[in-house]
């Protein structure tokens, strides 16, 4: 048996990286999923794919930074799938990594916008969706406050903060609010913030995605888990 057969998962920033890696783990495993991206077209590829799994998988565009989008957003999910099972909110954005106190405060708040408020209100928006049980897996970084990432470090705090909040205020209905690092894994993302790495030494994210199937399945490792230490106890 599948282990996420009859569920239901919104996954957002699917068309690359670590939430692509995500959306294919939840569809080999008999999920039905929404994938989200900024366009149709860098949507292609991934649905494609879920579908020659098996799934049923439908493409939202979704622009964090844009409120109408956001709603507009939700409501193609839920018009989608009905019942939302699962919530994984991966889309982000890197922004300059320079000293808070000299950052761009207009780029700060871009990246806040997207990874922070824009999350929070799609996870709002979600929520009255969202069946008792389920589970709202948020993707911070071990960047979470850390010094010189500027609007970056801000945003996965800030995250992790929400996260936590949520899960205590959710907990009458067996909601699990859980923010996952993924620790390092080859994107996008992963090259533009360490570009003198070698990309072949960084895990590929198909490595890192068993915590996220492990509490789509159920567990509940607590308000925060790092990928690289789950199933070592
Ligand atoms: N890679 C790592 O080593 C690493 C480590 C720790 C944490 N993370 C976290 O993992 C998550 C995924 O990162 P990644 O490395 O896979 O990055 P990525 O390759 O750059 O992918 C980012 C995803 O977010 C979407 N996105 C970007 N801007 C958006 C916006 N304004 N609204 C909605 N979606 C947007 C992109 O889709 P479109 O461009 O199609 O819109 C894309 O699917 C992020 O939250 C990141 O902070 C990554």
């Amino acid at each position: 048996m599948p282990r996420l057969d009859g569920m239901r998962a919104v996954v957002t920033g699917a068309s690359r990286g670590v939430g692509r890696a995500i959306a294919l783990a939840y569809a080999r495993e008999g999920a039905a999923l929404v994938v989200t991206g900024r366009s149709a077209r860098g949507l292609e590829g991934v649905i494609r794919a879920c579908r020659e799994a098996g799934a049923s998988c439908a493409p939202v565009v979704l622009d964090l930074a844009d409120p109408a989008s956001v709603d507009h957003a939700a409501d193609a999910a839920v018009a989608a799938l009905g019942r939302v099972d699962v919530v994984v909110n991966n889309a982000g954005v890197l922004g300059s990594r320079r000293p808070l106190a000299e950052a761009d405060p207009d780029e700060v708040g871009h990246v806040v916008a997207v990874n922070l408020a824009g999350t929070l209100r799609l996870t709002q928006r979600l929520l009255p969706h969202l069946a008792d049980g389920g589970a709202v897996i948020s993707v911070t970084s071990g960047a979470a406050g850390r010094a010189r990432w500027a609007g970056y470090a801000v945003s996965k705090l800030g995250l992790e903060g929400m996260t936590a909040m949520l899960r205590e205020e959710l907990a009458d209905r067996g909601i699990r609010a859980v923010a996952v690092n993924p620790g390092p894994a080859r994107t996008d993302m992963r090259a533009a913030a360490h570009p003198g790495e070698d990309p072949a030494t960084v895990p590929h994210p198909s490595a890192l995605v068993e915590p996220f199937l492990a509490i789509a399945e159920g567990a509940d490792p607590g308000p925060r888990v790092e990928a690289a230490e789950w199933g070592r106890g």
